[in-house]
């Protein structure tokens, strides 16, 4: 196993009635608050009735429709909003798109310059605003990360931004929350879990035996509470697994000792950038093609793992036969069961556009992709291809 310092600031207050204790944890936060959500779901389901009731004693300013794939002009008029009105705590309510762009916001308050230079290391993070998170959705695991993934929409990029200031302080995890999320949405978030899961798992390291029990726990979790949610949307055990799922595959917990890059999420930020793709969406297209692109006598081993521990394929089998009928679950999972789109076609990509994004992706991990195995453009372009 390799060393690693770990790190995790942030406090998780989980569980049924979660949001009952944001007077408690925020009230000592400060008392003037910047609220930030998206086009209006926390209003249907109450959400931003609880938490205007909880901070009844503060000062609340709004910021609203934060999209999907946040962009840095969000950013931007979020901390405008903090500096004019000397903004104390920021309250994000939703998914990891309005998380993002509050940690984002949480920096760039402290910046002068443009906010994409943080995004794109031009600039140092100095310090942060506080951030509570109340989850409404569940997938990025943003609620309890350093991370915070911006779209620059003008250069087609879309950039993670990692920093320990911008940690969430507190996040609210009540799973009865997720019991409004539409069934494409709450897909999507699963198939991002699952790739969190696979771009950490999928490691040349063999003796990270801790780490691997996490990370089968949390791949079967979502296979097994996947379908269950996806039939009852309201079927608290499942969303309280799955909500679970969704940090501890994300929070830095999963990668201590492991020791590669990320592959599908570099391949899968381009299309966002170019396409505004739903992020799961993009990645459950991309995995199955990637997994068969990369196996070969290098990844055998580690296929062969996969496919006995997490589909209890029979071990006696040959190795290939156990790589690639475990490839064929995982494509039969995203596709069948959780019924996302199978193609980069159906989500309007055009073949035309592949190079380019093939080669916007490798310029901007410098040259390559280093994941479990390194891609250079002409692989990732093959990959593209692969999910037309
Ligand atoms: O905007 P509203 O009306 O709130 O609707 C939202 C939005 O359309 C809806 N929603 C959320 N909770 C709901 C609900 N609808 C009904 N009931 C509820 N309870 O769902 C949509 C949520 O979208 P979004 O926040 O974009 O989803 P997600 O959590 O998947 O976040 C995706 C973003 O996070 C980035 C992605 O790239 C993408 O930009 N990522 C962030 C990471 C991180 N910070 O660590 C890592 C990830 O790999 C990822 O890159
Ligand atoms: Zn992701």
């Amino acid at each position: 196993m390799n060393n690693f310092s770990f790190h995790s600031p942030t406090r998780i207050v989980f569980g049924k009635g979660a949001l009952d204790q944001m007077k408690k944890y925020i009230g000592p936060l400060g008392k003037k608050v910047l609220l930030v959500y998206g086009k209006g779901s926390i209003k249907k389901n109450g959400v931003y009735d609880k938490i205007c009731s909880q901070l009844s004693n503060h000062e609340i300013w709004e910021l609203s429709d934060v999209m999907p794939n946040p962009r840095v002009d969000k950013v931007k008029e979020g901390a405008d909003l903090c500096r004019e009105h000397g903004i104390d705590v920021i309250v994000a309510a939703g998914g990891g798109s309005v998380f993002d762009c509050s940690k984002a916001i949480a920096a760039a308050c402290f910046y002068d310059g443009d906010p994409w230079d943080l995004v794109v290391g031009k600039a140092k993070v100095s310090q942060a605003l506080p951030i509570a998170c109340v989850v409404t959705m569940s997938a990025t695991g943003s609620e309890m990360n350093d991370t915070a993934v911006i779209s620059n929409w003008d250069l087609h990029q879309k950039i993670g931004l990692h920093d320990d200031h911008i940690c969430p302080t507190v996040s609210f995890l009540d799973p009865e929350n997720l019991f409004t999320v539409p069934f494409s949405q709450m897909a999507a978030g699963i198939a991002d879990i699952l790739s969190h899961l696979f771009e950490q798992y999928f490691t040349d390291v063999e003796d990270a035996y801790v780490q691997d029990g996490l990370a089968v726990g949390c791949m079967k979790a979502c296979i097994h509470y996947g379908p269950i949610v996806l039939k009852d949307p309201s079927n608290y055990e499942a969303c309280s697994n799955l909500m679970w799922a969704a940090p501890m595959a994300l929070n830095g917990l999963l990668k201590t000792g492991y020791s590669m890059g990320w592959s599908c999420h570099p391949m899968e930020h381009v299309l966002s950038a170019y396409y505004d793709v739903t992020h799961g969406v993009g990645l459950a297209i991309l995995t199955p093609r990637w997994m068969r692109y990369i196996l070969d006598e290098s990844t055998i081993s580690r296929f062969k793992k996969y496919g006995v521990e997490v589909w209890g394929i029979d071990a006696n089998l040959d190795d290939f036969e156990i790589a690639r009928k475990a490839i064929q679950k995982t494509e039969e999972f995203l596709f069948e069961t959780l019924q996302l789109p199978r193609s980069l076609s159906q989500l309007g990509i055009l073949e035309e556009s592949l190079p380019e994004m093939a080669k916007s992706c490798v310029e901007t991990k410098g040259g390559s992709v280093q994941g479990y195995k390194t891609l250079y453009e002409k692989d990732v372009l093959a990959i593209y291809k692969a999910c037309l």
